[in-house]
């Protein structure tokens, strides 16, 4: 076929670009599952470990298994000083996220043994990301004021050391539980933009960290995980719940984007905001209310009357910024912390593609000219 003959769809919005079994999003019923476990299941039961084993191998752990995924994380949470004193040169009013961008594929300097058919070094690739990528966000932020990064600790789990590499205080058993929550509910979304720049990446054979780098670029973008942050912005200049019907009706008629409402595939309100939600309304149980929740409550019911005909609802970013504000964390670290748990993700469909590989080479529909001179440079100047 011609490349012209080829239907192009902007953003290649209904085009299966890969075959996977990672996990399945019904958009109009609102169900995501991973390896075929229902998310609200897997929120209430799992932790953010074990359901990135089940993303990355397939099914759960066992016991024994688990126990020494956690153990090797741990092991391996430690990231060399030529890293820290590579994040130390960072500007201190860099985006972390450029950060994390950075020292991810920094990694791949340190480690660069590229044995793709091995499944020894795909365990330690897996295992070295999932446990340095926390300590790498939390030691960018520890530099950027100025301190030495927090050493991580065996004695916690890997949403509560994370907290503690942050604050340098041992976070409440349920707020470290919240926050691996949070993780779990992030960590995987079949092929959005940044796991189709992981799986393009990943194509290539290149090595892992590459892949890990070139997703979390991807991820950076409003449009995709930094929209949570977009969020608390929008909420901090709504400023009061009077003030959302007009900033609505404004946006509207300006044809302005809301942030942290529609998306690609559902077509009514994420199962990730509903869960996220209930777990916002558990740590204001826990440690005191939030004022720009009512805003939100009101945002989320005024763009629902408005924009619900068109199946926007609130998605998994809505609320997301809101627990992270709850729990201290500032907000352009919010985008990090999805990488994080996103990694998981990633990382399952690095290793599916890797089962499967054909370097991803799609067509284009040519629009531009054919046949056109060659003008001298002195000829163009009059232009
Ligand atoms: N606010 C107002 N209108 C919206 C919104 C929104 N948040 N989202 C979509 N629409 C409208 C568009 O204006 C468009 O209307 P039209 O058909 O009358 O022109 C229609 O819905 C379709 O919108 P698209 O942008 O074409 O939808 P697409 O599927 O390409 O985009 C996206 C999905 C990027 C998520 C979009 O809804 C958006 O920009 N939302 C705000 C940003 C956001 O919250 N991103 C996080 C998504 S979740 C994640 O990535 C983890």
């Amino acid at each position: 076929m011609a490349e012209s003959a080829c239907e192009y769809k902007p953003g290649l919005e209904g085009i299966p670009a890969a075959q996977s079994s990672v996990s399945y999003v019904d958009g109009g019923k609102g169900v995501l599952e991973y390896r075929g476990i229902n998310i609200e299941e897997l929120a209430k039961n799992s932790t953010f470990l074990e359901t990135a084993y089940l993303l990355i191998w397939g099914e759960l752990p066992t016991t024994q298994e688990l126990a020494k995924f956690e153990a090797d994380i741990i092991e391996h949470r430690w990231i060399k000083y030529h890293i820290r004193d590579m994040m130390k040169c960072f500007p201190e009013g860099g985006h972390p996220m450029d950060a994390l961008q950075a020292s991810a594929a920094a990694l791949g300097l340190f480690y660069s043994r590229r044995a793709l058919d091995d499944p020894q070094y795909i365990y330690q690739a897996v295992v070295r990301i999932l446990a340095k990528i926390p300590t790498m966000v939390a030691a960018f932020h520890q530099l950027r004021n100025g301190n030495d990064p927090v050493k991580p600790v065996g004695d916690l789990g890997y949403a509560g050391n994370f907290l503690y590499m942050l604050t340098e205080k041992k976070p409440e058993p349920l707020v470290a539980r919240i926050f691996d929550v949070c993780l779990t509910l992030h960590a995987e979304h079949t092929i959005n933009a940044s796991t189709f720049a992981a799986l393009v990446t990943a194509s290539t054979l290149t090595d892992p960290y590459a892949v890990i780098a070139s997703a979390v670029g991807t991820l950076a973008g409003p449009l995709h995980g930094g929209a949570n942050e977009e969020v608390l912005a929008m909420l901090k200049e709504i400023n009061s719940v009077e003030n959302v019907r007009p900033f609505v009706e404004e946006r509207i008629a300006k044809k302005e984007k809301i942030m942290g409402f529609g998306h690609r595939v559902y077509k009514v309100k994420d199962p990730r905001a509903t869960i996220l939600q209930s777990l916002a309304e558990r740590l204001f149980d826990l440690i005191g209310f939030d004022n720009y929740y009512e805003i939100a409550l009101e945002l989320e019911k005024v763009v629902g009357e408005k924009l619900g005909h068109k199946g926007i609802y609130a998605n998994v970013d809505f609320y997301s910024g809101l627990v992270y504000r709850r729990l201290g964390i500032p907000t352009d670290l919010f985008t990090p912390m999805f990488a994080i748990a996103r990694v998981a993700g990633w990382l399952a469909h690095w290793k599916e593609q890797l089962s499967i590989n054909r370097i991803y080479r799609p067509t284009q529909v040519y629009v531009g000219n054919h046949n056109i001179q060659y003008v001298a440079i002195q000829e163009r100047n009059g232009r």
